[in-house]
Protein backbone atom coordinates (compact mmCIF):
# COMPACT_ATOMS: atom_id res chain seq x y z
CA UNK A 1 0.00 0.00 0.00
CA UNK A 2 1.45 3.34 -0.65
CA UNK A 3 1.36 6.13 1.51
CA UNK A 4 -0.43 9.37 0.25
CA UNK A 5 -0.09 12.94 2.31
CA UNK A 6 -2.09 15.66 1.65
CA UNK A 7 -1.42 19.80 2.14
CA UNK A 8 -0.27 22.78 0.65
CA UNK A 9 1.68 22.91 -2.14
CA UNK A 10 5.31 23.32 -1.44
CA UNK A 11 6.10 26.04 -3.68
CA UNK A 12 3.35 28.33 -1.56
CA UNK A 13 4.74 27.04 1.81
CA UNK A 14 8.26 27.78 0.67
CA UNK A 15 7.53 31.45 -0.42
CA UNK A 16 5.44 32.14 2.34
CA UNK A 17 7.97 30.87 5.14
CA UNK A 18 10.29 33.86 6.62
CA UNK A 19 13.74 34.44 6.61
CA UNK A 20 14.36 33.97 10.20
CA UNK A 21 11.90 30.30 10.30
CA UNK A 22 13.43 28.98 6.52
CA UNK A 23 14.81 26.16 6.33
CA UNK A 24 13.63 24.48 9.59
CA UNK A 25 10.41 25.10 9.11
CA UNK A 26 10.22 23.70 5.42
CA UNK A 27 12.03 20.54 6.33
CA UNK A 28 9.92 20.03 9.07
CA UNK A 29 6.75 20.38 6.78
CA UNK A 30 8.09 18.21 4.12
CA UNK A 31 9.49 15.49 6.46
CA UNK A 32 6.69 12.63 7.29
CA UNK A 33 8.04 10.42 10.21
CA UNK A 34 11.01 10.20 7.60
CA UNK A 35 9.19 7.88 5.49
CA UNK A 36 8.37 7.65 1.46
CA UNK A 37 5.18 9.28 0.94
CA UNK A 38 2.68 10.34 -2.64
CA UNK A 39 1.96 14.12 -2.41
CA UNK A 40 -0.87 14.36 -4.87
CA UNK A 41 -0.53 18.12 -4.64
CA UNK A 42 2.53 17.93 -6.75
CA UNK A 43 1.66 14.96 -8.43
CA UNK A 44 5.38 13.31 -7.34
CA UNK A 45 6.85 11.21 -4.70
CA UNK A 46 8.42 12.33 -1.21
CA UNK A 47 11.63 11.04 -0.14
CA UNK A 48 13.14 12.17 2.98
CA UNK A 49 15.59 9.46 5.08
CA UNK A 50 19.02 9.93 3.59
CA UNK A 51 19.65 6.10 3.53
CA UNK A 52 16.80 6.21 0.67
CA UNK A 53 17.58 9.11 -0.84
CA UNK A 54 21.10 7.49 -1.68
CA UNK A 55 18.83 4.12 -2.98
CA UNK A 56 16.85 5.72 -4.91
CA UNK A 57 19.79 7.88 -6.44
CA UNK A 58 21.39 4.65 -7.28
CA UNK A 59 18.43 3.05 -8.61
CA UNK A 60 18.61 2.17 -12.36
CA UNK A 61 14.90 2.43 -12.79
CA UNK A 62 14.78 6.18 -11.80
CA UNK A 63 15.77 8.31 -14.75
CA UNK A 64 18.08 11.49 -15.01
CA UNK A 65 15.86 12.13 -18.19
CA UNK A 66 12.78 14.46 -16.53
CA UNK A 67 11.22 15.82 -19.69
CA UNK A 68 7.99 13.85 -19.16
CA UNK A 69 8.00 15.67 -15.69
CA UNK A 70 8.80 19.36 -17.35
CA UNK A 71 6.18 18.83 -20.08
CA UNK A 72 3.57 18.32 -17.40
CA UNK A 73 3.95 21.37 -15.60
CA UNK A 74 3.31 23.12 -18.94
CA UNK A 75 -0.22 22.56 -19.35
CA UNK A 76 -1.10 26.02 -20.53
CA UNK A 77 1.80 26.29 -22.84
CA UNK A 78 2.54 25.66 -26.60
CA UNK A 79 5.35 23.45 -26.49
CA UNK A 80 6.62 24.35 -29.85
CA UNK A 81 7.89 27.51 -28.87
CA UNK A 82 11.03 25.42 -26.79
CA UNK A 83 12.00 23.56 -29.83
CA UNK A 84 15.18 24.65 -29.31
CA UNK A 85 15.22 24.44 -25.45
CA UNK A 86 14.31 21.11 -25.33
CA UNK A 87 16.62 20.45 -28.11
CA UNK A 88 19.62 21.31 -26.22
CA UNK A 89 18.66 19.91 -22.61
CA UNK A 90 17.77 16.68 -24.02
CA UNK A 91 21.36 16.20 -24.82
CA UNK A 92 22.72 17.09 -21.68
CA UNK A 93 24.15 15.14 -19.73
CA UNK A 94 21.93 15.70 -16.39
CA UNK A 95 19.58 14.31 -18.31
CA UNK A 96 20.80 10.82 -19.41
CA UNK A 97 21.53 7.65 -18.26
CA UNK A 98 23.10 4.12 -18.58
CA UNK A 99 25.96 4.17 -20.90
CA UNK A 100 25.36 7.57 -22.56
CA UNK A 101 25.53 9.26 -19.46
CA UNK A 102 28.89 7.43 -18.00
CA UNK A 103 30.50 8.72 -21.78
CA UNK A 104 29.28 12.48 -21.73
CA UNK A 105 30.70 12.57 -18.10
CA UNK A 106 34.16 10.83 -19.36
CA UNK A 107 34.09 13.79 -21.94
CA UNK A 108 33.28 16.59 -19.59
CA UNK A 109 35.45 15.31 -16.97
CA UNK A 110 38.60 16.25 -18.62
CA UNK A 111 37.30 19.87 -17.42
CA UNK A 112 37.61 19.60 -13.92
CA UNK A 113 40.95 17.42 -13.05
CA UNK A 114 43.08 18.82 -10.03
CA UNK A 115 45.52 20.14 -12.46
CA UNK A 116 43.26 21.73 -14.09
CA UNK A 117 41.74 23.72 -11.10
CA UNK A 118 44.80 24.09 -9.77
CA UNK A 119 45.95 26.11 -13.13
CA UNK A 120 42.52 28.22 -12.68
CA UNK A 121 42.62 28.78 -8.97
CA UNK A 122 44.66 32.24 -9.37
CA UNK A 123 42.19 33.27 -11.62
CA UNK A 124 39.66 32.63 -9.01
CA UNK A 125 41.66 34.50 -6.44
CA UNK A 126 42.17 37.90 -8.20
CA UNK A 127 38.05 37.43 -8.91
CA UNK A 128 37.80 37.30 -4.86
CA UNK A 129 40.03 39.41 -3.97
CA UNK A 130 38.28 42.13 -6.69
CA UNK A 131 34.69 41.65 -5.73
CA UNK A 132 35.25 42.00 -2.02
CA UNK A 133 37.26 44.89 -1.82
CA UNK A 134 34.78 46.69 -4.10
CA UNK A 135 31.84 45.37 -2.08
CA UNK A 136 32.95 46.17 1.26
CA UNK A 137 34.09 50.18 -0.36
CA UNK A 138 30.04 50.60 0.28
CA UNK A 139 29.04 50.93 3.97
CA UNK A 140 26.15 48.79 2.93
CA UNK A 141 27.58 45.58 1.29
CA UNK A 142 24.70 44.26 -1.44
CA UNK A 143 26.27 40.79 -0.77
CA UNK A 144 23.96 38.82 -3.06
CA UNK A 145 24.08 41.18 -5.88
CA UNK A 146 27.87 42.49 -5.75
CA UNK A 147 29.63 39.20 -4.16
CA UNK A 148 27.41 35.87 -4.60
CA UNK A 149 25.65 36.86 -8.53
CA UNK A 150 28.68 37.97 -9.73
CA UNK A 151 31.59 35.51 -8.43
CA UNK A 152 30.46 32.42 -10.35
CA UNK A 153 29.24 34.39 -13.19
CA UNK A 154 32.68 35.97 -13.94
CA UNK A 155 34.07 31.91 -12.94
CA UNK A 156 32.17 30.67 -15.49
CA UNK A 157 32.88 33.26 -18.40
CA UNK A 158 36.69 32.55 -17.75
CA UNK A 159 35.83 28.85 -17.95
CA UNK A 160 34.98 29.27 -21.11
CA UNK A 161 37.76 32.72 -21.65
CA UNK A 162 34.58 34.54 -22.85
CA UNK A 163 35.51 38.20 -23.74
CA UNK A 164 34.57 40.73 -20.95
CA UNK A 165 32.15 42.60 -24.12
CA UNK A 166 29.95 39.29 -24.13
CA UNK A 167 29.86 38.24 -20.52
CA UNK A 168 26.41 39.94 -19.51
CA UNK A 169 24.55 38.59 -22.59
CA UNK A 170 25.82 35.51 -21.42
CA UNK A 171 24.52 35.39 -17.53
CA UNK A 172 21.45 36.31 -18.93
CA UNK A 173 20.75 33.84 -20.65
CA UNK A 174 21.91 31.19 -18.59
CA UNK A 175 20.00 32.46 -15.30
CA UNK A 176 16.98 32.55 -17.36
CA UNK A 177 17.48 28.55 -18.61
CA UNK A 178 18.44 28.04 -14.84
CA UNK A 179 15.22 29.64 -13.55
CA UNK A 180 13.07 27.63 -15.92
CA UNK A 181 14.53 24.45 -14.72
CA UNK A 182 13.36 24.42 -11.63
CA UNK A 183 10.18 22.38 -11.32
CA UNK A 184 7.97 25.76 -11.23
CA UNK A 185 4.56 25.40 -11.54
CA UNK A 186 2.00 26.78 -14.53
CA UNK A 187 4.51 28.40 -17.21
CA UNK A 188 2.82 30.46 -19.91
CA UNK A 189 3.87 30.84 -23.26
CA UNK A 190 5.52 34.01 -22.56
CA UNK A 191 7.79 31.89 -20.37
CA UNK A 192 8.57 29.21 -23.51
CA UNK A 193 9.45 32.55 -25.64
CA UNK A 194 11.96 33.63 -23.32
CA UNK A 195 13.56 30.45 -22.16
CA UNK A 196 13.80 29.44 -26.03
CA UNK A 197 15.48 32.38 -27.14
CA UNK A 198 18.22 32.35 -24.37
CA UNK A 199 18.62 29.05 -25.40
CA UNK A 200 18.98 29.94 -29.12
CA UNK A 201 21.28 32.46 -28.25
CA UNK A 202 23.83 30.36 -26.20
CA UNK A 203 23.25 27.70 -28.90
CA UNK A 204 24.75 30.37 -31.78
CA UNK A 205 27.58 31.34 -29.29
CA UNK A 206 28.85 28.41 -28.68
CA UNK A 207 28.74 27.14 -32.55
CA UNK A 208 30.39 30.30 -33.53
CA UNK A 209 33.11 29.38 -30.32
CA UNK A 210 33.59 25.75 -30.81
CA UNK A 211 34.35 26.84 -34.68
CA UNK A 212 37.27 29.30 -33.13
CA UNK A 213 38.67 26.90 -30.81
CA UNK A 214 38.52 23.84 -33.51
CA UNK A 215 41.05 26.55 -35.43
CA UNK A 216 42.99 28.41 -32.67
CA UNK A 217 42.34 26.13 -28.96
CA UNK A 218 42.99 28.02 -25.59
CA UNK A 219 43.17 26.78 -22.34
CA UNK A 220 39.03 26.67 -22.05
CA UNK A 221 36.04 24.00 -21.12
CA UNK A 222 35.17 23.96 -25.02
CA UNK A 223 39.26 23.39 -26.43
CA UNK A 224 39.05 20.45 -23.53
CA UNK A 225 36.02 19.03 -25.29
CA UNK A 226 36.85 19.17 -28.70
CA UNK A 227 40.22 17.40 -27.19
CA UNK A 228 38.26 14.53 -26.64
CA UNK A 229 35.17 14.46 -29.24
CA UNK A 230 36.40 11.59 -31.33
CA UNK A 231 37.52 9.32 -28.38
CA UNK A 232 34.33 9.99 -27.35
CA UNK A 233 32.22 10.38 -30.30
CA UNK A 234 30.47 13.64 -29.04
CA UNK A 235 28.78 15.59 -32.05
CA UNK A 236 29.26 19.29 -32.30
CA UNK A 237 25.35 19.15 -30.86
CA UNK A 238 26.81 17.42 -27.96
CA UNK A 239 29.17 19.52 -27.19
CA UNK A 240 27.33 22.74 -27.29
CA UNK A 241 24.82 21.11 -24.61
CA UNK A 242 27.62 20.12 -22.30
CA UNK A 243 29.11 24.15 -22.34
CA UNK A 244 25.23 25.14 -21.79
CA UNK A 245 25.06 22.71 -19.25
CA UNK A 246 27.75 23.69 -17.46
CA UNK A 247 26.28 27.73 -17.15
CA UNK A 248 23.10 26.35 -16.24
CA UNK A 249 24.37 24.06 -13.81
CA UNK A 250 27.40 26.36 -12.38
CA UNK A 251 25.73 29.62 -11.81
CA UNK A 252 22.80 29.64 -9.63
CA UNK A 253 23.36 26.62 -7.62
CA UNK A 254 26.64 28.83 -6.60
CA UNK A 255 24.88 32.13 -6.18
CA UNK A 256 22.24 30.54 -4.35
CA UNK A 257 24.46 28.36 -1.90
CA UNK A 258 27.15 31.30 -1.00
CA UNK A 259 24.22 33.70 -0.09
CA UNK A 260 22.93 30.80 1.76
CA UNK A 261 26.18 30.22 3.85
CA UNK A 262 26.64 34.08 4.13
CA UNK A 263 23.54 34.73 5.84
CA UNK A 264 24.20 32.12 8.32
CA UNK A 265 27.58 33.25 9.31
CA UNK A 266 26.22 36.67 9.28
CA UNK A 267 23.68 35.95 12.24
CA UNK A 268 26.35 33.82 13.79
CA UNK A 269 28.29 36.38 15.69
CA UNK A 270 29.99 33.31 18.12
CA UNK A 271 30.91 31.58 14.29
CA UNK A 272 32.42 34.18 12.66
CA UNK A 273 34.46 34.97 16.03
CA UNK A 274 35.57 31.29 16.14
CA UNK A 275 36.43 30.93 12.35
CA UNK A 276 38.57 34.08 12.54
CA UNK A 277 40.43 32.45 15.70
CA UNK A 278 40.58 28.89 13.59
CA UNK A 279 40.34 30.21 9.86
CA UNK A 280 41.63 26.16 9.36
CA UNK A 281 38.12 25.18 10.41
CA UNK A 282 36.65 27.11 7.44
CA UNK A 283 36.25 24.48 4.65
CA UNK A 284 34.54 21.89 7.92
CA UNK A 285 32.21 24.61 8.79
CA UNK A 286 30.86 25.28 5.23
CA UNK A 287 29.97 21.59 4.78
CA UNK A 288 27.67 22.22 8.02
CA UNK A 289 26.36 25.49 6.43
CA UNK A 290 25.72 23.30 3.32
CA UNK A 291 24.03 20.71 5.10
CA UNK A 292 21.82 22.53 7.57
CA UNK A 293 20.95 24.93 4.01
CA UNK A 294 21.54 23.61 0.94
CA UNK A 295 21.18 25.82 -2.65
CA UNK A 296 19.16 22.27 -4.22
CA UNK A 297 16.55 21.74 -2.19
CA UNK A 298 14.88 18.96 -4.67
CA UNK A 299 16.73 15.99 -6.49
CA UNK A 300 14.47 14.43 -8.45
CA UNK A 301 13.87 11.45 -10.88
CA UNK A 302 11.23 9.54 -13.18
CA UNK A 303 11.07 5.92 -13.09
CA UNK A 304 10.65 3.98 -16.81
CA UNK A 305 9.71 0.67 -14.65
CA UNK A 306 7.99 0.01 -11.48
CA UNK A 307 9.90 -0.10 -9.10
CA UNK A 308 10.36 0.86 -4.75
CA UNK A 309 11.88 2.77 -2.66
CA UNK A 310 12.07 1.32 0.37
CA UNK A 311 8.70 0.29 1.11
CA UNK A 312 6.68 2.65 -0.89
CA UNK A 313 5.47 1.23 -4.54
CA UNK A 314 6.77 3.74 -7.26
CA UNK A 315 4.90 3.20 -10.92
CA UNK A 316 6.74 3.49 -14.05
CA UNK A 317 5.80 6.94 -15.06
CA UNK A 318 6.06 8.60 -11.83
CA UNK A 319 8.71 10.79 -10.50
CA UNK A 320 10.00 10.87 -7.18
CA UNK A 321 11.37 14.72 -5.51
CA UNK A 322 14.18 13.83 -2.79
CA UNK A 323 14.34 16.35 -0.41
CA UNK A 324 18.06 17.63 0.39
CA UNK A 325 16.94 19.66 3.58
CA UNK A 326 15.31 16.56 5.11
CA UNK A 327 18.04 13.92 4.01
CA UNK A 328 20.36 16.18 5.18
CA UNK A 329 18.88 16.36 8.76
CA UNK A 330 17.73 12.42 8.65
CA UNK A 331 18.95 10.16 11.91
CA UNK A 332 20.28 13.40 13.31
CA UNK A 333 18.97 14.69 16.48
CA UNK A 334 19.85 17.97 16.52
CA UNK A 335 19.99 18.39 12.33
CA UNK A 336 17.82 21.32 13.00
CA UNK A 337 20.83 22.97 14.58
CA UNK A 338 23.96 24.33 13.64
CA UNK A 339 27.35 23.11 14.78
CA UNK A 340 30.27 24.11 12.75
CA UNK A 341 32.18 21.43 14.95
CA UNK A 342 30.55 18.64 14.17
CA UNK A 343 31.74 15.43 13.13
CA UNK A 344 31.05 12.95 10.19
CA UNK A 345 29.03 15.56 8.83
CA UNK A 346 27.16 13.75 5.67
CA UNK A 347 24.96 15.99 3.37
CA UNK A 348 23.74 15.49 -0.35
CA UNK A 349 23.63 18.83 -0.92
CA UNK A 350 26.15 18.35 -4.36
CA UNK A 351 23.75 15.49 -4.93
CA UNK A 352 25.30 11.09 -4.84
CA UNK A 353 25.65 8.88 -7.20
CA UNK A 354 26.21 8.83 -10.74
CA UNK A 355 25.33 12.24 -11.42
CA UNK A 356 26.91 13.66 -8.10
CA UNK A 357 27.74 17.24 -9.42
CA UNK A 358 30.83 17.38 -11.64
CA UNK A 359 31.20 21.01 -10.46
CA UNK A 360 31.34 20.14 -6.95
CA UNK A 361 35.33 20.66 -6.54
CA UNK A 362 35.02 24.07 -8.55
CA UNK A 363 32.08 25.09 -6.29
CA UNK A 364 34.41 24.32 -2.81
CA UNK A 365 37.50 26.19 -4.34
CA UNK A 366 35.49 29.05 -5.18
CA UNK A 367 33.16 29.36 -1.74
CA UNK A 368 37.04 28.13 0.37
CA UNK A 369 38.64 31.08 -1.50
CA UNK A 370 35.64 33.90 -1.06
CA UNK A 371 34.93 32.69 2.68
CA UNK A 372 38.81 32.56 3.75
CA UNK A 373 39.28 35.80 2.35
CA UNK A 374 36.51 37.00 4.22
CA UNK A 375 37.10 35.54 7.87
CA UNK A 376 40.88 36.99 7.42
CA UNK A 377 40.92 39.98 5.67
CA UNK A 378 37.16 41.65 6.37
CA UNK A 379 35.84 42.95 9.81
CA UNK A 380 32.55 41.06 10.94
CA UNK A 381 29.17 41.41 9.66
CA UNK A 382 25.47 41.70 10.46
CA UNK A 383 22.40 41.26 8.27
CA UNK A 384 20.74 44.52 7.88
CA UNK A 385 18.08 43.65 4.96
CA UNK A 386 17.50 40.09 3.76
CA UNK A 387 14.85 38.11 1.68
CA UNK A 388 14.57 34.61 0.37
CA UNK A 389 14.65 34.25 -3.35
CA UNK A 390 11.99 30.77 -3.63
CA UNK A 391 11.81 31.04 -7.59
CA UNK A 392 11.80 27.64 -7.84
CA UNK A 393 10.81 24.44 -6.17
CA UNK A 394 13.84 23.30 -6.67
CA UNK A 395 16.60 26.34 -5.84
CA UNK A 396 16.94 28.14 -2.65
CA UNK A 397 18.60 31.18 -2.57
CA UNK A 398 18.32 35.08 -1.52
CA UNK A 399 16.85 38.13 -3.41
CA UNK A 400 19.06 40.21 -1.17
CA UNK A 401 21.64 40.10 1.23
CA UNK A 402 22.21 43.53 2.78
CA UNK A 403 24.68 43.41 5.26
CA UNK A 404 26.87 46.01 7.86
CA UNK A 405 30.08 45.87 10.00
CA UNK A 406 28.94 44.68 13.03
C1 LIG B 1 27.68 25.25 -4.64
C2 LIG B 1 27.48 25.05 -5.89
C3 LIG B 1 26.80 23.85 -6.48
C4 LIG B 1 25.79 23.08 -5.98
C5 LIG B 1 25.05 23.27 -4.65
C6 LIG B 1 25.52 22.04 -6.95
C7 LIG B 1 24.60 21.03 -6.79
C8 LIG B 1 24.42 19.97 -7.67
C9 LIG B 1 23.54 18.85 -7.45
C10 LIG B 1 22.65 18.66 -6.24
C11 LIG B 1 23.67 18.01 -8.50
C12 LIG B 1 22.95 16.67 -8.71
C13 LIG B 1 21.78 16.81 -9.67
C14 LIG B 1 21.05 15.51 -9.91
O1 LIG B 1 21.46 14.45 -9.44
O2 LIG B 1 20.02 15.56 -10.63
C15 LIG B 1 24.60 18.61 -9.42
C16 LIG B 1 24.98 18.08 -10.63
C17 LIG B 1 25.73 18.77 -11.55
N1 LIG B 1 26.43 19.93 -11.33
FE1 LIG B 1 26.48 21.02 -9.63
N2 LIG B 1 26.35 22.23 -8.02
C18 LIG B 1 27.16 23.30 -7.76
C19 LIG B 1 28.15 23.81 -8.57
C20 LIG B 1 28.39 23.41 -9.85
C21 LIG B 1 29.35 24.00 -10.75
C22 LIG B 1 30.27 25.17 -10.38
C23 LIG B 1 29.24 23.33 -11.93
C24 LIG B 1 29.99 23.51 -13.22
C25 LIG B 1 30.65 24.56 -13.59
C26 LIG B 1 28.25 22.28 -11.76
C27 LIG B 1 27.87 21.38 -12.72
C28 LIG B 1 27.05 20.29 -12.51
C29 LIG B 1 26.73 19.33 -13.54
C30 LIG B 1 27.19 19.36 -14.97
C31 LIG B 1 25.91 18.37 -12.94
C32 LIG B 1 25.33 17.11 -13.59
C33 LIG B 1 26.27 15.96 -13.39
C34 LIG B 1 25.81 14.70 -14.09
O3 LIG B 1 24.69 14.65 -14.59
O4 LIG B 1 26.60 13.73 -14.12
N3 LIG B 1 27.76 22.36 -10.49
N4 LIG B 1 25.07 19.80 -8.88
Amino acid sequence: MRRERKGQSFHQFKRESSVATFPNDFSQYVNMEDLPYFWPAGNFHVVTNLEEAKEALKNPLLSADRSSFFISRMPNMDLSLIQDFFSVVSKMMVMSDGEDHKRKRQAASGGFEDHVLERFKSKVEQSVEKLLKEAFIKEHIDFAHDVAKKLPSTVLADLFCIPDEDREDFFQNSIAMTAFFGGGTGYENSDGIKVNRAATALKEYFKKLIEKRRVSPQDDYVSSLLKVQERFKLTDDEIIAQAIMMLVAGQVTTTDQVCNIMFLLSTRSEDQKFLKEHPEKINHALEEYKRFDPAVTFIFRVANADTFIGDQPIKKGETVFISTHCANRSGLRDGDEINIEREGIQHLSYGYGAHYCIGAKLGRMEMTILFENLIKHYPMVKVLRASRDHYSLSFSGFSELMLERA
